[in-house]
């Protein structure tokens, strides 16, 4: 029997298969009724362990636009909770292991996205990645990750087509300047998860782009991740450098892509990385800041905390690509649910 198809990160995906879904995306968002009945008789399972708005509504948007038929479970109020270790003697909290729901669930859907709820106590726990492996391991159809502690593939992917789109497409061949990114740390109470910088960060080296990464001490992104991005740029003829503030990281570039993410060093222990974090409560994107780029733009995944990450003026004015880069979330996963199912627009 053939491997059916995961998502479990942008690897997944061959630069081929990106390619195409990058067409087939430009097509979906041209023609809104494309595709409208190529889903007809697939239901597809989604499952949240935590809080979401957009990856939610884009998700269940692009099964129903599509004319399939979604199942939306959220943990706590609509299933079990459940247990993800192997051999254990099920006398706790849990009634359910995670390959009985997996296998039951199966059954009933032709897809299952997933966004699971890392501990958040140690990052060597969360970066393994255990649910989401747990569930494409156990799962008899297609897994989709709708962001794990170490990825978010679907707003990669998103943040990829709002790039091409807003600078053009970047090839290792093409005359004109390398464009240029960078990906900014910003300050916020309450920082996200460090995926979405992950995912970005391969990405746009993957894609050729020169990307800086910007942050203050104690912020570094997974090593193995950063590695792997480095080599990624490598292969591209695109290129990683480390910004040592905003301005430095700003100077010149395209595209600021900002995100607060929580330090890694200080990961699971609440009152250090509040303090760390206090340290840079300046790593706030304004205007000022966006004039030292090349007319840069400006890229956030959201939900955004508005006069802390960045300012009204910014997020409101003509650089702003925030609104479109989350309206790009539909058009891109109509396109990869017709790549995963095999199905034509
Ligand atoms: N960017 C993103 O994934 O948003 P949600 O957490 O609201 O889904």
């Amino acid at each position: 029997m053939e491997p059916h198809p995961n998502l479990l990160s942008l690897d997944d995906l061959t630069d081929g298969q990106l390619e195409h879904m990058f067409e087939l995306a430009e097509r979906l968002q041209a023609d809104p009724t494309l595709g409208r009945d190529a889903l007809a008789g697939i239901t597809v399972g989604l499952l949240f362990f935590r809080g979401s708005l957009r990856t939610r509504s884009s998700f269940e948007a692009a099964v129903a636009q599509l004319g399939g038929h979604p199942i939306n479970l959220t943990a706590h109020t609509d299933f079990w909770e459940l247990e993800y270790r192997e051999g254990r003697v099920m006398d706790g909290r849990a009634p359910e292991h995670v390959r009985d729901a997996a296998r039951v669930l199966s059954s009933y859907v032709d897809l299952l996205a997933v966004r699971p709820a890392p501990e958040q106590r140690k990052w060597a726990v969360d970066r393994a990645d255990q649910q989401i492996g747990a569930w494409a391991k156990f799962a008899n159809v297609p897994v989709v990750n709708m962001e794990s502690g170490l990825w978010h593939p679907l707003q990669a992917l998103a943040d990829l087509f709002t790039l091409r789109r807003a600078l053009g497409r970047q090839t290792s061949g093409s005359s004109g300047p390398r464009r240029r990114i960078c990906l900014a740390w910003t300050h916020s109470p309450t920082p996200a998860p460090v995926s979405a910088a992950h995912s970005l960060l391969v990405a746009a080296c993957r894609a050729g782009y020169e990307v800086r990464l910007a942050h203050p001490p104690g912020f570094d992104l997974d090593e193995q991740v950063v590695a792997q991005a480095r080599a990624a740029a490598g292969a591209s003829g695109g290129e990683l450098v480390h910004a040592t503030d905003l301005h430095d990281g700003i100077d010149g570039v395209d595209v600021v892509y900002a995100r607060s993410w929580e330090s890694l060093e200080t990961y699971g222990d609440p009152t250090l990385s509040a303090s760390r974090r206090a340290k840079a409560g300046d790593w706030r994107i304004d205007e000022r800041l966006m004039a030292r780029g090349n007319d840069a733009r400006l890229m956030h995944a959201m939900p955004v905390r508005r006069n802390v990450e960045v300012t009204d003026e910014v997020i409101d004015g003509p650089r702003s690509l925030l609104f479109e880069q989350a309206a790009n979330r539909l058009p891109c996963q109509k396109a990869l649910l017709l790549d995963l199912l095999g199905r034509g627009a």
